[in-house]
């Protein structure tokens, strides 16, 4: 179905005002999250907590694990982000001086959320070039797989990148048409974009892709598959085709989408219209997510195999 009609006086209404929580109408929340009692409407922590020297060991050990699968398959942007911000020196980072650091390098910094927070504080807060990391640490029982973002997937995944100003800049914009995405009810079709660039995006480099999208950066698994494996495909990034297409939250993508450059991704998504976009978008996904059609420009078309033989559940193999 295609979106035409004429937007109500209300979702025209653009603020450039990021001071500020956006106020939203009540109707384009599905799912509203029960906020703790002691976060605050900005759904921050009032402290980073404080880490055991167990909580310090699973992060080395985690981080360990890594640093053995992603040197040669992460990109040099996050790799030169771990080093700069000596994420590796040692137990969980502090906030602080984690903050202090990238604040001086892109102007951003990292707060401590107590678990996923809605989407109009979490944009409201890139918006603003903050990063909201979760205060918490998964335990030896999650080691390989937690669903919830914790503050291994958090600082290690992500916050490297915000080193390199054109990624910084992007995560900005990005939380700026957050909102845009919430007045046109298409929430869904960014957060595609999201989740195939800033979580399971690949980069060219040395006419070969590398890894930036910290759901894959923060798993050894994927690491590999994301690469390597034959099953899924790897497809150039097109933005119209990407918020279209569906994705997986809790097993290993069949598709993943490559960007030429962060120049590229910034000139695709924030100097474009969106309006007319979102005008343009059905309310639900048009692709599956192992789709590959005509106007894709395909680097590596997959097998599914490991899908098709029933992925996480069924123990198959990620080849
Ligand atoms: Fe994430």
């Amino acid at each position: 179905m295609t979106q035409t009609a004429e937007l109500p006086p209300e979702a025209r209404h653009e603020t450039e005002d990021f001071a500020t929580l956006p106020e939203i109408s009540r109707d384009v929340f599905t799912a509203p999250l029960k906020r703790p009692a002691h976060v605050g409407e900005d759904w921050l922590e009032p402290a980073q907590t404080r880490y055991t020297s167990q909580d310090d060991a699973i992060w080395d050990d985690l981080f360990a694990r890594q640093m053995n699968v992603l040197p040669g398959r992460a990109c040099s942007a996050m790799l030169d982000g771990l080093e700069k911000l000596d994420l590796g020196k040692g137990g969980v980072p502090d906030f602080g001086r984690l903050s202090e650091e990238l604040g001086a390098l892109t102007g951003w910094s990292v707060v401590p959320v107590p678990m996923l927070i809605p989407d109009h504080v979490f944009f409201w807060h890139l918006a603003n070039r903050r990063f909201p990391a979760g205060n918490f640490i998964r335990t030896r029982e999650t080691f390989d797989y937690i669903q919830e973002p914790d503050v291994f997937h958090d600082v290690f995944g992500h916050v490297p990148l915000l080193t390199d100003p054109t990624f910084a800049d992007y995560m900005q914009e990005y939380g700026r048409a957050g909102w845009k995405a919430m007045r046109y009810n298409r929430l869904k079709a960014l957060g595609a974009l999201y989740w195939y660039t800033v979580e399971f995006g690949l980069i060219m480099e040395n006419d070969a892709p590398r890894i930036f999208g910290a759901g894959i950066l923060s798993g050894p698994t994927e690491a590999i598959f994301a690469l390597e494996a034959q099953s899924p495909n790897r497809i150039m990034l097109n933005v119209d085709r990407v918020m279209r297409t569906d994705y997986v939250i809790d097993d290993l993508q069949p598709t993943y989408f490559v960007i030429e450059s962060f120049e590229y991704l910034y000139r695709q998504t924030v100097e474009r219209d969106f309006d007319r976009l979102y005008r343009s978008l059905g309310p639900s996904f048009t692709y599956a997510n192992s789709a590959v059609i005509d106007v894709d420009n395909v680097l590596h078309r997959g097998t599914q195999e490991y899908h098709l033989r029933g992925g996480r559940g069924s123990g198959a193999r990620p080849v």
